[in-house]
């Protein structure tokens, strides 16, 4: 089959990941006879270098001609990059959060689960990990919230006073909380819907949506938890969660907490998606601008996100899982990248690692 792919190198570890993620795909094109056209778009400080803006309406249109969009991850060295000279509406992460309104993509999904190679790399206990250790999935809201509320900073009675705001109406919420459900519906049934609601107004409303769409699917458990709590749970008993429903920043939070829990931050992938087919596609982790370069950076969860674009928005189940099974496979060799590597593994570099894994799919 015939796919237009949009590809989004980014900035930092960006390149070298996303280049790995493509070696991953070719060899999935070639087994299996489909035939990917790659349009390559410019975001965050690439983007900056080359217009003077995170985002221009030339990537968003480029974008939309996309089955779906393959990135890297965008953004440099605060301290030391002068991307962040520019006022915050034109530094590299705008562009992220402008893009994801842009195209509309509401529901992020991030998988975290431990691989049983990995259990060493796993902070977490034997005990506390248990037997067969723990798969869980984030359902995050990524379209609203404090990240796209209206903020100001200004002087008040000679005072430095800034205001960040936090909105949801009850249509995006039920949105996000129905995809929670329907992912729910495909796994083990349970969904935690994470909010403040002892605090925030918009939690409140959060919990009310979410309870009334649970009862659109009486074969899913819904429970509602707090999310210092959660925060808690997710290192104390991560085997309790299936699919865990959340707001925009608690699902950015948590989902860098769980990735930890799963190893390494460079094993979790990610899938922004819309009501339609279309996805943008993307690692979980950030640009790592002190590692880029050098060929170490992990680029396996850019290849799972590559996996998840391949079943999600190219419905290609058996070329996924064949991904999947590289990757599992890899591991259970013992190939792992510096960031999960542990005593009697080999350790391999970037493109080693892409190679191997493209070898076996
Ligand atoms: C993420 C990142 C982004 C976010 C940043 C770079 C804007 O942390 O994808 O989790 O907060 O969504
Ligand atoms: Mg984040």
């Amino acid at each position: 089959m015939e796919f237009k792919i949009g590809l989004i190198r980014g900035d930092g570890i960006g390149p070298e990941i996303v280049g790995e993620a493509k070696k991953v795909l070719d060899t999935v094109c070639s087994k299996y006879g489909h035939a990917f056209t790659y349009t390559e778009l410019l975001l965050g400080g690439a983007s900056i270098d080359a217009t003077g803006y995170p985002l221009t309406d030339e990537t968003v249109e480029e974008a939309k001609t996309c089955d779906a969009v393959l990135m890297g991850s965008i953004g440099g060295d605060a301290k030391t990059s002068p991307w962040y000279q520019l006022p915050p509406s034109r530094r590299p992460e705008a562009g992220l959060l402008a893009i994801r309104k842009a195209l509309n993509l509401f529901a992020n999904l991030r998988p975290a689960y431990l691989y049983k190679e990995l259990r060493d790399a796993c902070p977490l206990k034997d005990e506390i990990i248990g037997e067969d250790g723990f798969n869980l999935i984030i359902v995050r809201e990524l379209t609203g919230g404090l990240y796209f509320g209206a903020r100001e900073t200004k002087e008040v009675d000679g005072v430095m006073t800034a205001v960040d705001t936090l909105t949801y109406n009850e249509n995006e919420i039920r949105r996000i909380a129905k995809r929670a459900f329907d992912i729910a519906m495909k796994r083990n049934r349970k969904v935690t819907s994470v909010d403040k609601a002892n605090v925030l107004d918009s939690s409140r409303l959060w919990r009310k949506i979410a309870a009334e769409v649970a009862e659109e699917y009486p074969e899913v458990t819904l429970e509602h938890m707090l999310v210092d709590n959660c925060a808690m749970q997710l290192v104390r008993d991560p085997k309790q969660f299936d699919v865990v429903l959340t707001e925009n920043m608690f699902g950015d939070i948590l989902s860098d907490e769980a990735s930890m829990v799963a190893g390494s931050i460079g094993m979790l992938s990610s899938a922004s998606l819309n009501e339609t087919k279309f996805g943008l596609y993307e690692p979980s982790h950030g640009s790592a601008p002190d590692i880029a370069g050098k060929n170490i950076a992990n680029p396996i969860a850019t290849i799972l996100s590559a996996a998840m674009m391949l079943r999600y928005s190219l419905d290609m189940d058996r070329e996924a899982d064949a991904v999947e099974a590289a990757v599992q496979q890899v591991l259970s060799e013992g190939y792992r990248t510096a960031d999960i590597w542990s005593e009697g593994m080999t350790k391999v570099s970037t493109s080693e690692m892409g190679s191997l894994i493209a070898e076996r799919v």
